[in-house]
């Protein structure tokens, strides 16, 4: 670093990257990967023959939406939300089914984007017209609070795709718990989450054969020089997946191959990495029932229902509020 005196931050991105970059062991947030390249890049993962989650997931709503949507229906009907809805590819199964069973409801789609929540607006008017949709532009805390108040009729609050996989156990716990108090007794939680398994099948999900997560890993480096002026050579990374058994935690590095010293012109610093030094970028938990048991416990809810693929690759979890 060349001054002493604290930095003024002009984004979050800037802040995190200057506390990431100058810790020890280095971190930067996964959250960080999702630009529109990045969003892009996960769009081409979903469709990877290895990335096995989005595929398993689809096909247990669509094995299933039969008895999801039992479970959802209500006789004054329902507000379906849906944080981090993304492409809607998934939730679609579910809507199509709702339209053919002629529920009532509304579809509440939350992002922080407001150009993912236009595309899936605007795919949403051509294949589901007749569906009342009423997107939800913040973030998920922010939503949440906001919709909270929704008690004139059953919620149904939806996370799909493991992404509680991307906190860490105490972020999942507190996530969870806010999601515990926007809801009401007769309100219900389904979350897709992905489960404990062979352990090279789960490595080879986070290091496919075409290259694309470790152009999406990658990606942090490109966002750095383009955002922050930095001057990253992704071709000097390696892209380093592990998997923990164990724990359950696979998480994901950049390598630093050689010693090198990185300029942030927008931070006014300099970042040393030693031959192998590491920046740890993103952890994608993986899950059993017990592990979900204790987690929902531990959020004041109780599992109502579960469907699996016939290996128990994935799984989706329906939760209530534990009433006391
Ligand atoms: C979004 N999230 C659940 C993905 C995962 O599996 O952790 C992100 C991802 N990272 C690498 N590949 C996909």
């Amino acid at each position: 670093m060349n001054n002493t005196k604290p930095p003024e931050f002009k984004t979050q991105f800037a802040e995190d990257v200057f506390k990431g970059l100058t810790s020890y062991p280095k971190k930067i947030s996964s959250k960080y990967f999702y630009d529109d390249k990045g969003d892009e890049l996960f769009q081409q993962i979903m469709d990877l023959p290895e990335y096995y989650l989005t595929g398993k997931e689809y096909h247990i709503l669509m094995r299933n939406r039969e008895e999801i949507g039992d479970a959802f229906a209500s006789f004054e009907g329902f507000d379906l939300i849906e944080l981090g809805a993304g492409d809607g590819k998934k939730t679609k199964v579910l809507l199509r089914h709702f339209e053919q069973k002629n529920y009532d409801y509304k579809y509440l789609p939350v992002d922080i984007s407001k150009n993912v929540l236009e595309q899936l607006s605007g795919s949403l008017q051509q294949e589901f017209p007749s569906v009342d949709v009423e997107p939800q532009q913040g973030t998920y805390a922010e939503v949440l609070s906001r919709l909270s108040d929704y008690r004139e009729r059953k919620k149904v609050i939806l996370f799909l795709g493991s992404n509680i996989g991307n906190l860490s156990q105490e972020e999942a716990v507190n996530f969870l718990k806010k999601i515990s108090s926007a809801m009401h007794e007769k309100d219900l939680f389904f979350m897709g989450v992905d489960q404990k398994k062979e352990p090279q099948v789960i490595l080879d999900a986070y290091d496919d054969s075409a290259g694309v997560t470790e152009a999406f890993n990658k990606n942090l480096l490109v966002r750095m020089n383009r955002e922050l002026r930095a001057n990253f050579d992704p071709e000097t990374f390696l892209h380093w997946p592990i998997y923990n058994p164990e724990t359950g935690v696979a998480k994901s590095y950049l390598v630093s191959t050689k010693e090198q010293t990185i300029q942030i012109d927008a931070l006014d610093m300099e970042v040393h990495f030693q031959k192998w030094e590491t920046i740890h970028t993103e952890v994608s938990q993986k899950y059993d029932d017990t592990s979900i048991a204790w987690l929902a416990k531990e959020a004041g809810l109780e599992i109502a229902g579960s469907w699996a693929d016939k290996e128990n690759c994935f799984k989706n979890y329906l939760f209530k509020r534990i009433t006391t």
